[in-house]
């Protein structure tokens, strides 16, 4: 008999993107998100505006996501979304979306957990033929706003966290630190665009001395902080007159502080492949550091796509088809869930 093809839906609304994405056998047909510009004014993200934000854009993002893969809702064999971590109020949105999407059309629905499926981003595939994916089990550098971990990925569904990070995050890092540059929010891209043109030798911040596996971000934030109102104040003009070099050195750090760990792991594991995940994983400093220890250390590495990167409703639909494989529905009663957690 021949195979029926998988359609999923995915949608994600864990913080401040809507995003819709409709995966046919894990091959990308669409994936649409809306971002949230309503944030920037704040210098992060508002949960209350966040969550009304989704409730305007869920969905026409999900009529987008179903016209540019050109099916019809019908054709869906399931409806994937993300149950948590993330803000409740925006969760929530996507969450009853879903299920009432699902309801309506009578098929079946799978819950999915964010981390995961930034993880899993890495086996959406661009064409049938596509095979560029990490084998399990394989180390992962999940790195957020929200998180910093090493993962080591056994399964689809079985993921190890080595170690991850005692107080901020890498993302939350450089968003705080360009937050006092006055470079606004999200601050990342900024700071990737500003470091370029800058010398990342040029100036120097706290390093962290924390045990194992685990990240701690707060001590180079402080750090960063007092040495910008110091220079400040013997200079106004010093942050505009300086901006390419302290972005440089920042981003210098914070990848430092990264692959110092991940080196450690992979040395213990003895696990080779390594991937990388999350919303910082965009940055170019910290891409160009995975090719420079592929090279250096033969790792064979695997960096996503610039759009699997930030949040997306592809990585959701693509963990969606691996439990629709499995048969691993969710039942309507699911709550959401706000706790960081891989369970
Ligand atoms: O994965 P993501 O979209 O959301 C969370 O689940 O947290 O990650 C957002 C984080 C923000 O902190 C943002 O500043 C950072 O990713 N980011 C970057 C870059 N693009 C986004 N950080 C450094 N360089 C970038 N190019």
């Amino acid at each position: 008999m021949e195979k029926k093809d998988i359609y999923i839906l995915g949608i994600e609304s864990s913080c401040d993107d809507t995003s819709a994405a409709v995966l046919k056998n894990n091959v990308i047909q669409s994936n649409v998100t809306a971002s949230q510009d309503v944030h920037k004014a704040y210098g992060g993200v508002v949960p209350e505006l966040a969550s009304r934000a989704h409730q305007q854009n869920v969905v026409p993002v999900v009529d987008q996501a179903l016209k540019r893969a050109g099916i019809a809702k019908e054709q869906l064999s399931a409806v994937a979304f993300t149950r948590g971590p993330g803000l409740m109020g925006s969760l929530l949105v996507g969450v009853n979306f879903a299920k009432g999407f699902a309801r309506s059309l009578n098929i079946p629905m799978i819950e999915v957990n964010h981390l995961q499926g930034h993880v899993m981003a890495h086996f959406i595939k661009e064409s049938e033929d596509d095979s560029h994916m990490p084998p399990f089990p394989f180390i992962c550098l999940l790195v957020s706003g929200g998180n910093s971990q090493i993962v080591k990925v056994n399964a689809y569904n079985d993921m190890e966290v080595l170690g991850q990070t005692i107080d901020d995050a890498a993302g939350e890092a450089i968003d705080k630190c360009s937050k006092v540059m006055g470079l606004g929010y999200p601050g990342g891209p900024v700071i990737d665009r500003l470091a370029r043109q800058g010398n990342p030798l040029a100036y120097k911040f706290a390093e962290p001395n924390v045990a194992g596996f685990d990240y701690s971000f707060s001590g180079l934030k402080t750090s960063f902080l007092y040495n910008m109102r110091k220079w400040v104040q013997d200079d106004p003009d010093f942050i505009e007159h300086h901006k390419e070099d302290i972005a440089a050195s920042l981003e210098h750090a914070i990848v430092d502080i990264l692959m110092k760990k991940l080196r450690m792991a992979v040395k213990q594991t003895g696990i080779r492949h390594v991937a990388v995940a999350g919303g910082v994983s965009a940055n170019n400093g910290l891409r160009n550091a995975f090719r420079d220890h592929a090279g250096r250390y033969g790792w064979t590495i695997y960096i996503p796509k610039f759009s699997y990167t930030t949040d997306n409703a592809a990585m959701i639909a693509c963990v969606g088809t691996f439990k629709y494989r499995d048969g691993d529905f969710t039942q309507m009663d699911i709550p959401v869930f706000s706790k960081v957690t891989f369970e």
